[in-house]
C-alpha cells in the first residue's frame, strides 16, 4: 500500500549483519558477537518507542542459515530461546506486541513452545509490532502465499492481492525503510515482495556497533528521501 511521505517512517525492516566479524575482530567466538547483538537490538527497539515507528521487522535467522556450522546454529536457537524466556516481560512493560515469521516447523518444539506463549501474552499490545523473521526466506514466503491463495480460491483468480493476504507480514503495511549493517548492499532473500518500495540503507557498521544513535543517522537519511512510487517529482509537488 502506497502513502503519503510523513518523515518517520511506519514500518522499518533490519537485516542485522556483521556479529561475526564484530567478535572475530576481538579474538571471540562468533556467539559473543550475537550476544552484543542482542544490546543493538534493545537499542534499536526503544528508539522505535521515542519515535513513534509502529512496525519493527528484524531478519534473525534466514532458511539459509541453518548451513552454519551445527555448533553455531544451535547457539543461536539457544540465544532465541533465552531472548524469549527473558525478554517477553520487557515488552509486555513496554505495550510491544512480538510475532515470529518464517518456517515453524523447522524450529524446535521448545523454541516454537516458547514462541507461541510470547506471541500470546503480548497479543494484546498495541504501541509497537516487533516481528522477527526466524528460518525466514523471502522465496519461501511468497511460495507459500501463492499456495494457500490458490487453494482458496484457485490459479486462475491469483492476483497480487490476494497473493498478498497470506504473505507472512500480512497484518502490517510494506516497510518503508530496509537497514542493512554490516558492509553487505544486497537483500539476501529477506523480504522479498514487502520490499519493492522501501527506501533502502546500507551501512558498513557492524551490527553490535549499531547504536541509538546510528539508528536516528539511518532515520534522518529516510527523512530526506522523496518517496515517488513510479510517480514523477512534479506529481509529488502538485498532490502535496
Ligand atoms: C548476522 O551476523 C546475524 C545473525 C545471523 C543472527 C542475528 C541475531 C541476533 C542479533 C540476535 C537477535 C536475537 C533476537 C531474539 C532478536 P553474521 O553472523 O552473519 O555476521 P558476519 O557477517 O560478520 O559473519
Amino acid at each position: 500500500m502506497q502513502r503519503l511521505h510523513t518523515g518517520v517512517p511506519r514500518h522499518v525492516a533490519i537485516i542485522m549483519d556483521g556479529n561475526g566479524r564484530w567478535a572475530t575482530a576481538r579474538h571471540l567466538p562468533r556467539m559473543a558477537g550475537h550476544n552484543r547483538g542482542m544490546e543493538s537490538v534493545r537499542a534499536v527497539l526503544e528508539t522505535c518507542g521515542r519515535r513513534g515507528i509502529e512496525y519493527l521487522t528484524l531478519f534473525a535467522f534466514s532458511s539459509e542459515n541453518w548451513h552454519r556450522p551445527a555448533d553455531e546454529v544451535s547457539t543461536l536457537m539457544r540465544l532465541f530461546v533465552s531472548a524469549l524466556q527473558r525478554e517477553v516481560v520487557k515488552l509486555v512493560e513496554n505495550d510491544v506486541r512480538l510475532r515470529v515469521v518464517g518456517e515453524r516447523n523447522t524450529l524446535d518444539p521448545e523454541l516454537r513452545r516458547l514462541i507461541a506463549e510470547a506471541e500470546e501474552r503480548t497479543a494484546a499490545n498495541t504501541r509497537l509490532q516487533l516481528t522477527l523473521c526466524v528460518s525466514y526466506g523471502g522465496r519461501w514466503d511468497i511460495v507459500q502465499a501463492a499456495r494457500a491463495a490458490a487453494r482458496e480460491q484457485g490459479i486462475e483468480a491469483l492476483d497480487e492481492a490476494s497473493l498478498e493476504r497470506h504473505l507472512a507480514l500480512a497484518f502490517a503495511p510494506e516497510p518503508d525503510l530496509l537497514i542493512r549493517t554490516g558492509g553487505e548492499q544486497r537483500i539476501s532473500n529477506f523480504l522479498l515482495w514487502q520490499c519493492a518500495y522501501a527506501e533502502l540503507y546500507f551501512t558498513h557498521a557492524l551490527w553490535p556497533d549499531f547504536s541509538a544513535a546510528a539508528f536516528d543517522e539511518a532515520l534522518a537519511w529516510y527523512a530526506q528521501r522523496e518517496r515517488r512510487f513510479g510517480r514523477t517529482s512534479q506529481q509529488l509537488a502538485a498532490n502535496s
